[in-house]
């Protein structure tokens, strides 16, 4: 495939217009569909739900089924260090491009600094720079890709995802409660230590022509749980619901946090991977950072049997999870199509 260029590079050199490469058509575009300003994806407070107080868990539960995305207050990590993981990120993405090149992801290809997702010429393109990195197993990482320039740039990252990584283990365990299992249930299945986590920090610089293009396409994430960072005050995700898209206003340091399609084929889909994409802002950039959290690929997936009702269908086979993830890296992002293979 042809070169994908640069798209902070792109903002630079033109002043008013975007390559037709970037412009969407009919619903695809910001404008297209319904964008729903007067709902608002719920929020959870962890502090609460660690002390029992009130029905939080019953309201955990209601985001589980009704929205499949809530942000998190009182998460446990502390606002310090979402400001380092924010401040390292973005020092990153404002090096020339030749110093953010030393980290090529290679095309098809899924970890290092470029375009994920990009397999034909006649795809549209995403208005966005990506940095993905495999965090653990050790096996997956590959230290060649992380960045030495800012110099704290490794030891943030590592600190920060010891920490995300003890919140995916807290929420999944009150998730299974939720689904009335042992609290055990998923961290007990997902293989410990080999439990696969993986960040990708998204930087969307301003677009000159925002109500033409998308972010990020739509699509759901191939993990168990996601969990989402982004800037106070800039709001660029929104979440399908329905037919519409709600956007979602920034809690400052809370933490955005979506299930996946693993989570959605083990509940035999009580709770389902919802769609999301990401908008453009003519006036301000925008960062994210994203963590994917997701059983060892040496898991066996499939409905839980637990979860499968008397006379229920089985919604999803059984497969290997290795195999769901290259899929899933090797498809473009495209709704919830990637789900298909669990058909
Ligand atoms: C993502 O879905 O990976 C990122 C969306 C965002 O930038 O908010
Ligand atoms: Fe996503």
């Amino acid at each position: 495939i042809g070169e994908v260029h640069d798209v902070q590079e792109l903002q630079r050199a033109c002043v008013d217009n975007v390559p037709e490469r970037y412009v969407r058509e009919g619903d695809d575009r910001p404008g297209g569909a319904n964008v729903c300003e007067q709902a608002h994806i719920p929020v959870i407070d962890l502090g609460e739900l660690r002390r029992g107080g009130g029905d939080e868990l019953g309201r955990l539960r209601l985001a589980c089924e009704d929205w499949g995305f809530f942000q998190v207050v009182n998460h446990g990590i502390e606002g310090e260090l979402l400001d380092e993981m924010e401040k390292v990120a973005r020092e990153f993405f404002a090096l020339p491009l030749e110093e953010k090149q030393r980290y090529p992801m290679a095309p098809g290809g899924i970890q290092g600094y470029g375009h994920a997702f990009v397999f034909s010429d006649d795809q549209k393109l995403d208005w966005c720079n990506m940095l993905a990195l495999g965090v653990s197993p050790p096996s997956i990482r590959q230290p060649a890709l992380w960045p030495t320039t800012p110099a704290a740039f490794t030891d943030t990252l590592v600190r920060y995802s010891a920490k995300v990584r003890e919140l995916c283990v807290v929420l999944l365990a009150r998730v299974a409660e939720t689904l009335g299992l042992p609290s055990g249930t998923f961290e007990g299945m997902f293989g410990g230590e080999a439990a696969v986590q993986a960040v990708r920090m998204n930087f969307y610089p301003p677009c000159p022509r925002p109500e033409l293009v998308l972010g990020l396409s739509a699509h759901s994430d191939g993990s168990a749980v996601t969990v989402l960072q982004q800037d106070a005050g800039r709001v660029g995700l929104q979440v399908r619901r329905g037919d519409a898209w709600v956007p979602v206003h920034p809690v400052p340091h809370a933490l955005v946090i979506n299930l996946g399609d693993s989570l959605e084929v083990l509940t035999n889909g009580r709770y389902k991977s919802v769609e999301h994409r990401a908008v453009t802002n003519g006036e301000q950039d925008r960062l994210s950072v994203v963590t994917f959290y997701a059983p060892a690929y040496d898991v066996e997936m499939g409905p839980l049997p637990e979860l499968v009702a008397d006379g229920e269908p089985c919604r999803y086979r059984r497969f290997n999870h290795g195999e769901y993830s290259r899929h899933y890296v090797t498809s473009k992002l495209e709704g919830k199509k990637t789900l298909d293979f669990a058909k």
